[in-house]
């Protein structure tokens, strides 16, 4: 009997898939029927709950174009983002942790000569980032691609800026020499709501959540041989670290941010953080 019933709705459904569906998206889809049944059946979900549901999926689509996703935004605040990181990023201990990659990363950006400032707007609090590129055993990497980017003092990428913000404003990649240094100059980042003039930021109002992220520079860091590493270093004092509107920070990611003294022109602030990363094919911790 595949007539759908109270009790065996998402057998009925389930039942329909064909022999011939491939082994992994029948897996998938079985459990995400069976769960999304259970849902229903748990909240006993109104008429009026579903119709405000479908239309919060069809504004969210709405809301996406080239330069804005909402779904992430979705499942970022949902801390789906998260965990899908943290169910594929099972790293050895002593690795670097990761954290989510975020809307905001561009290709094509320039390579910078190591030192260089990513500045180019001239706003902001100087900072000056440095540390290394190491291996397990605390042995540098040697040609290691550091790809950085960060929101400027106003809180806004240079993509949501285009006509406000030069090209690559917080924006290069380093690349380490045999020490596995990096340093480059940029600025102290500051904290910014994510976009929340769409469904999801309302649907956070109605939760009675905030919408702002922790100050944080990116990291994307890649070396032949070496696990990819997609991470944050976040600003140790933040006002937002326990309440990050997408669940993205993890302890060993807080960096202090040292005040120092620029009266001789050097960058007010200093970041050190020095990245580890695992081998290419090592073994889950
Ligand atoms: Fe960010």
């Amino acid at each position: 009997m595949t007539y759908l019933s109270e009790d065996g709705s998402h057998e009925a459904v389930n039942a329909r898939m064909s022999p011939q569906t491939p082994e992994r998206l029948k897996q998938v889809m079985e459990s995400l029927v069976h769960h999304l049944h259970d849902f229903i059946k748990d909240v006993r979900l109104t008429e009026a709950e579903w119709e405000t549901a479908i239309a919060f999926l069809t504004q969210t689509g709405h809301m996406c174009s080239d330069t804005r996703q909402e779904f992430i935004l979705l499942s970022d605040v949902l801390g789906v983002s998260m965990l899908v990181d943290a169910v594929n990023n099972r790293k050895p201990a002593g690795s670097t942790p990761s954290t989510v990659f975020g809307p905001f990363h561009v290709d094509g950006v320039p390579e910078r000569e190591m030192g260089a400032s990513i500045s180019l707007d001239g706003k902001g609090e100087p900072c000056l980032f440095e540390g290394r590129v190491l291996d397990l055993d605390g042995n540098p990497i040697e040609g290691a691609c550091v790809d950085v980017w960060s929101d400027n003092a106003d809180g806004f990428y240079d993509v949501q800026q285009p006509d406000i913000q030069p090209q690559h404003n917080n924006r290069g990649i380093f690349r380490t020499g045999p020490d596995g240094r990096y340093w480059f100059t940029g600025i102290k980042p500051v904290s910014y709501p994510i976009p929340d003039n769409g469904p999801v930021g309302k649907m956070l109002g109605h939760l009675g959540r905030h919408p702002y992220r922790p100050a944080h520079m990116h990291f994307l860091i890649t070396a032949p041989g070496y696990q990819r590493l997609i991470t944050h270093t976040f600003v140790a004092g933040d006002p937002y670290l326990e309440s990050d509107a997408v669940f993205a920070v993890k302890a060993p990611l807080i960096t202090r941010f040292q005040e120092r003294d620029a009266s001789d022109g050097s960058p007010k602030w200093k970041a050190a953080y020095d990245f580890v990363l695992p081998p290419e094919n090592s073994a889950e911790a």
